[in-house]
């Protein structure tokens, strides 16, 4: 059975990631969210006081790219790797609402884009890769046999994200969250390099009213019919 590439994109707090991770499980393809590279990197920068409200050392960041090393690493117990930053698994710490509040500015970056596209590139060169992100149809993989691209209101989305994080004892409101993921739509939708935009092939789906399992059939059903008719 040939392997194929899927690429996920869409804007922030949409599940894309939940999506993926599930599909892959299924499918038993890797799982990248290259959304963790992105925020690896603001979190080294912050580590590093190189960005923070009222700068961003850019250059300095620029010349530190050789010295960030990301990794991920398969946790068999959560079912998908974890990144590591320097050797430190950083998966929970770039989840913070700081780190997203820093992210877009640093994925704003060619340099930075360039090293972890590169990255994604090899992680995917043998296909069977389920990765999400933002230009993953566009960039990463532009000849992916599937993409898809999600959607949902910004309320539904912040609304989402506001869970998760209260879930896990995050002092947030609802209002600085929602802020955020207007913040980030604006930045990924509008910056130069890889804006975030549907890819004319890719597949809309728009998942404000869906739930986890009505999604999730949705995007396995069409899988299975790509993957048939890539190997008959
Ligand atoms: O989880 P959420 O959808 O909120 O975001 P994420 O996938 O973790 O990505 C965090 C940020 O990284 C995005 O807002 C983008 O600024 C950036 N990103 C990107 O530019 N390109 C990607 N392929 C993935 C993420």
């Amino acid at each position: 059975m040939k392997k194929i590439t899927i690429a996920i994109d869409g804007f922030s707090s949409t599940g894309k990631s939940t999506m993926a991770k599930q599909l892959a499980e299924k499918l038993e393809y890797i799982y990248v969210d290259s959304g963790a590279m992105y925020r690896a990197v603001t979190l080294y920068a912050m580590q590093q006081k190189l960005i923070s409200k009222n700068k961003f050392e850019k250059q300095k960041l620029i010349s530190a790219l050789d010295k960030i090393n990301l990794e991920f690493k398969f946790n068999s117990r959560l079912g998908y790797g974890e990144i590591y930053l320097n050797n430190v698994n950083v998966e929970s710490e770039i989840r913070s609402l700081v780190v997203s509040n820093f992210v877009s500015k640093i994925a704003e970056v060619s340099e930075v884009r360039k090293k972890l596209v590169k990255q994604q590139q090899l992680i995917g060169a043998n296909k069977g890769v389920v990765m999400d992100g933002r230009d993953i149809g566009t960039v990463v993989f532009p000849d992916a046999e599937l993409k898809f691209f999600i959607t949902a209101s910004a309320n539904i989305r912040a609304k989402r994200r506001f869970d998760e994080l209260t879930k896990k004892g995050d002092k947030v409101s609802f209002e600085e969250i929602f802020k955020n993921v207007k913040d980030r739509d604006y930045i990924d939708s509008t910056r130069e390099d890889s804006p975030l935009i549907k890819a004319s092939d890719a597949i809309e789906i728009d998942n404000s009213n869906l739930s986890l399992e009505e999604q999730f059939d949705k995007i396995y059903k069409i899988t299975l019919e790509k993957i048939k008719s890539i190997n008959s």
